[in-house]
């Protein structure tokens, strides 16, 4: 596991955008996962402005969204969709039908589930995840018990998550749905490459126990140090505890 420290957010979200645009000049056709959440956002930001300036393209990528709610779809400003529109979908030349995000609105959610994990391997596995962290240790939507799943399923949320998750939905966590449906641990661990992305303080005690306690379910981000590619890239306030 590489560790890279950075002074602070700005410089997390420059070193994570030179890891996607270093993978797409070498790769431009390159398969992405993709996070939500406040961390990527900058990261975001920074993908666009090297389309914009420099033609970083996208024409060839495909990307596959972490995680999305169950029962609120892309017109809904809290989906996952529509952050994916919001910062990056709609600001770079992603191909139609190139941006693939589990649909919230599915009749269906565990054929939904069955249905992204096939295309995930139909697209060849993904080339590089990038991942951001939950307060709890959730990966995705992978959250902290007993027990872990491999493939992409439906998962009920713990109230932490919902509660992080207010800030999409007018900061009231009724509005918050209660399930979603996430990659698996197995999904995750099947990328060929992991960028594990950290801000702040909140975060410090979180990826300290992720990245030097020991692998359980109970903190599913520990489970990432089995793979033999990942980068960690947090910010000073993120990495205070690391030793
Ligand atoms: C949500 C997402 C996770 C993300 C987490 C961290 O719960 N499902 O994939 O990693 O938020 O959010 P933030 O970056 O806002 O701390």
């Amino acid at each position: 596991m590489i560790i890279s420290l950075c002074d602070d957010p700005d410089a997390v979200a420059d070193l994570a955008a030179q890891r996607v645009v270093d993978l797409l000049h070498d790769r431009p056709r390159a398969v992405l996962g993709l996070p939500t959440g406040r961390t990527p956002v900058l990261m975001y930001d920074r993908l666009v402005e090297a389309h914009a300036a420099d033609g970083l393209d996208f024409s060839q990528v495909t990307t596959f969204n972490l995680d999305e709610f169950v029962g609120i779809g892309e017109s809904h400003p809290g989906s996952y969709r529509a952050y994916m529109r919001r910062y990056l979908f709609d600001r770079v030349n992603l191909s139609a039908g190139r941006g693939l995000v589990l649909d919230g609105l599915a009749p269906d959610p565990e054929a939904e589930c069955l249905r992204f994990e096939t295309l995930i391997d139909a697209a060849g596995g993904l080339d590089l995840l990038i991942l951001g962290l939950g307060a709890n240790g959730h990966v995705g939507f992978n959250e902290p018990g007993d027990s872990l799943q491999a493939e992409t399923h439906v998962m009920t949320l713990l109230t932490p998550s919902r509660e992080a998750n207010a800030v999409f939905f007018d900061d009231d966590v009724s509005q918050v749905p209660v399930r979603a449906m996430t990659m698996g641990m197995g999904t995750i661990l099947k990328a060929r490459r992991l960028l594990l992305l950290a801000t702040g303080a909140g975060k410090a005690a979180t990826i300290t126990a992720a990245v030097q306690g020991l692998v359980t379910t109970h903190l599913p981000a520990s489970f990432l140090q089995l793979h033999a590619g990942v980068e960690v890239i947090c910010d000073s306030e993120a990495a205070a505890g690391l030793r």
